[in-house]
């Protein structure tokens, strides 16, 4: 049975009917939106919009009105199987029956083992592996840092420019974001230029910017402020999604491979937001043929429920014992979820679904999108795009004020589209991976009509003024 017949029972009238019916009383999206003014700390909010969602089903989101918006983010590429997967639910509920928590900490859950076992399965690499479990992407990364440091003895690490590996203090050092740059961690952390085939950091073509990136590392950062006989590891993201949605050469990951076991440095991919089929495979390291020593997973990996993963080295993630953990990590319920999840995008075949529909979203990009001068790079790699903006094609200066007006806009023409990047300026599609071809040529078409709109000045400055984005 295919997802959208199993979905049938909850539609999405039956699903905006449930959200407001004629004599209800509860709060309109005005009233939320005030209540989230007065109640809700701004430190975690990133807002392009007032949505309140209140509903979901496949890949549409239903707000406190009642009004279907087509949802081109996935919750920052949570939702692959949108928001109202029965087997992901159905899983759920039958753990919660068994019991409303077990956990992992002191005590052994056998949907923790189910899981893991399908992780390892799924990790390439010929040594002996392990999983570690996390609550949020942020928190595996940051146990990924103080595992490795304990493992390796080595005390360094190396990451890009442009990365985001989380919102802890410690990751956030990691990270080389310009959203962090309010955080002054990291003395252990050395960043280097990612390979941008469109803005090149080195300057000029884009020939050999992977080499100009590594070269840099190798053989002038190892020889001046960084040992590389002190560097435990090398976090990479394969396509840097927060810092742009940059596809890098594809000579990047096996070259990044090689550098590494040179300097017997251990390789970390972070494939929390890419990670189980958005680009196209399974992990996104199978573009590249190579093995990481450690796969970082999170946010679709829970099915909706907090969940995230390390899986790799067994000798890294044995490094101490008791020594990385929270009280819910591996909870039964989030990892109900989490195996859920992985089989429904194994049994209806999403991650191929994701490299050929990706394709189909590329043409209708280009096709709706490359007319307009603002739009500098249309790049992506399965069902992950980003849309660069800039003031004009030959200056390639970035237009953060379009990004910001065409993500409203598209809002309220009934999408939701997010920006990101370091200069924010790039609109990133990251749709659920259940979207069908009919919702591709939808969403594309509001987003050319924003596109148009912000394009000949039709959307003000004060419409976005309460929305600051990025
Ligand atoms: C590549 C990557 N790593 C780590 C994280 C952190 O995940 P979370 O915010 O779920 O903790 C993110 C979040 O956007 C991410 O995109």
């Amino acid at each position: 049975m295919g997802h959208r017949e199993r979905n049938q029972p909850r539609d999405v009238a039956s699903a905006a009917a449930s959200v407001r019916t004629t004599h209800d009383s509860r709060p309109t999206t005005h009233d939320s939106v005030a209540r989230d003014e007065r109640l809700i700390s701004s430190a975690l909010k990133i807002r392009y919009n007032p949505l309140v969602a209140a509903a979901g089903d496949g890949a549409w989101v239903i707000d406190a009105d009642g009004k279907r918006y087509l949802d081109f983010g996935a919750s920052w590429s949570l939702a692959h199987l949108g928001y109202s997967n029965a087997d992901v639910r159905a899983a759920i509920m039958a753990q919660l029956e068994r019991t409303m928590f077990a956990g992992l900490v002191s005590g052994i859950n056998l949907p923790a083992l189910d899981l893991a076992e399908k992780l390892v399965s799924l990790v390439p690499g010929e040594y002996p592996k392990k999983v570690w479990y996390g609550l949020s992407g942020s928190d595996a990364s940051e146990a990924a840092q103080r595992l490795l440091l304990m493992a390796t003895g080595r005390r360094r690490f190396v990451t890009f420019v442009g990365s985001w590996h989380g919102t802890t203090e410690a990751t956030m050092a990691l990270s080389g974001h310009p959203g962090f740059t309010g955080s002054l961690g990291g003395g252990n952390v050395t960043k280097i230029p990612y390979p941008n085939p469109y803005r090149n950091p080195f300057g000029g073509s884009s020939e050999r910017v992977t080499d100009q990136c590594l070269d840099f590392l190798e053989n002038y950062l190892f020889d001046t402020i960084c040992p590389p006989g002190d560097v435990a590891a090398i976090f990479a993201e394969s396509v840097q999604s927060d810092g742009g949605d940059v596809v890098p050469p594809p000579d990047f990951l096996p070259k990044l491979r090689a550098l590494c076991d040179r300097h017997g440095i251990l390789l970390v991919i972070d494939d929390i937001k890419i990670g189980l089929g958005r680009t196209g495979k399974m992990l996104s390291i199978e573009h590249a043929g190579i093995a990481a020593d450690l796969v970082l997973l999170g946010k679709s990996l829970g099915g909706g429920l907090p969940l995230s993963a390390i899986v790799g080295r067994a000798d890294v993630l044995d490094a101490g014992t008791g020594v990385a953990l929270f009280t819910t990590v591996g909870n039964a319920t989030s990892c109900a979820a989490g195996l859920a999840t992985i089989e429904v995008i194994e049994r209806e075949g999403l991650v191929a679904r994701a490299a050929e529909y990706g394709d189909y979203l590329q043409r209708c990009l280009v096709q709706a999108l490359d007319r307009y001068e603002i739009v500098g790079d249309i790049r992506g790699l399965g069902m992950i795009w980003g849309v660069e903006l800039v003031e004009d094609r030959a200056g390639k200066r970035p237009n953060q004020p379009a990004a910001a007006k065409i993500v409203y806009r598209a809002w309220e023409l009934g999408l939701i589209v997010y920006y990101a990047g370091n200069w924010s300026n790039v609109l990133e599609i990251t749709p659920p991976l259940v979207l069908t071809k009919a919702e591709i040529e939808r969403g594309v078409a509001i987003l050319a009509e924003a596109t148009a709109d912000v394009a000949a000045g039709r959307v003000s400055d004060e419409a976005i003024a309460a929305f600051a984005g990025w």
